[in-house]
């Protein structure tokens, strides 16, 4: 367990958890442009995502209120060239209807907290829609800084949609090289 952060408990996901993860992001997915996806993934394919999280000793959370799986949250590679094996990138979904509770805020501290415990030093945020005010809020709480804008990378629901980059550093960041025993498993 990770703990109780602003009363929502927040825990490492099992497999079990993983058919409410599904019908979360699966709302996200049809609805918003937070995610670039359009077709939403089967529950074999997000048990698959989070074996790939797990496989790579990331974290992979969810947020409990009131025994109910509300939201979740997981770390993945930035990208897959070596030299980036410090840098991570977080995706954070509460249940359409739980929006604002101070979920996706305990979901990500966790991460951060989760992640900072490890040998990773940077953290990105890859924020579909400059118009996703909470998730800019959210990450801005969170420490995070915008790094910029990529204007009109996607199409979805029938708008061009930007892409809003930030950044925090975790732990040390930049201040000190990785030591040895710092290498992460992928
Ligand atoms: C973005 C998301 C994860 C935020 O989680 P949440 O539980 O709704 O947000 P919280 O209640 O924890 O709010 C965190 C902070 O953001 C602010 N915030 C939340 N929604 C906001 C909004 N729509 N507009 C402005 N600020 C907002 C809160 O006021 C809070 O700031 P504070 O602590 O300074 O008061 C959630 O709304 C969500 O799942 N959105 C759709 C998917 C998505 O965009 N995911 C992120 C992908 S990068």
């Amino acid at each position: 367990m990770t703990g109780d952060i602003n009363g929502v408990v927040v825990r490492d996901a099992t497999e079990a958890d993983m058919a409410d993860v599904q019908r979360i992001y699966e709302h996200h997915v049809l609805n918003g442009l937070a995610t670039f996806e359009e077709v939403p993934p089967t529950l074999h394919e997000m048990l698959g995502r989070r074996d790939a999280v797990l496989a790579a000793g990331l974290p992979y959370l969810v947020a409990e209120v009131d025994g109910r799986v509300a939201g979740y949250s997981y770390a993945t590679s930035y990208r897959p060239r070596p030299a980036y094996r410090h840098t991570i990138e977080d995706s954070v979904y509460v249940s359409e209807a739980l929006r604002g509770r101070r979920i996706g805020a305990a979901l990500l501290q966790a991460l951060i907290a989760r992640a900072e415990a490890g040998p990773w030093r940077q953290m990105l945020a890859v924020i579909g829609n400059s118009g996703n005010a909470g998730s800019i809020a959210l990450h801005r709480r969170m420490g995070f800084a915008p790094v910029g804008t990529l204007k009109s990378v996607g199409f979805k629901l029938g708008q061009w949609v930007d892409t809003v980059l930030m950044q925090r550093s975790l732990g040390p960041g930049d201040a000190a090289p990785p030591s040895a025993l710092e290498e992460p498993r992928n």
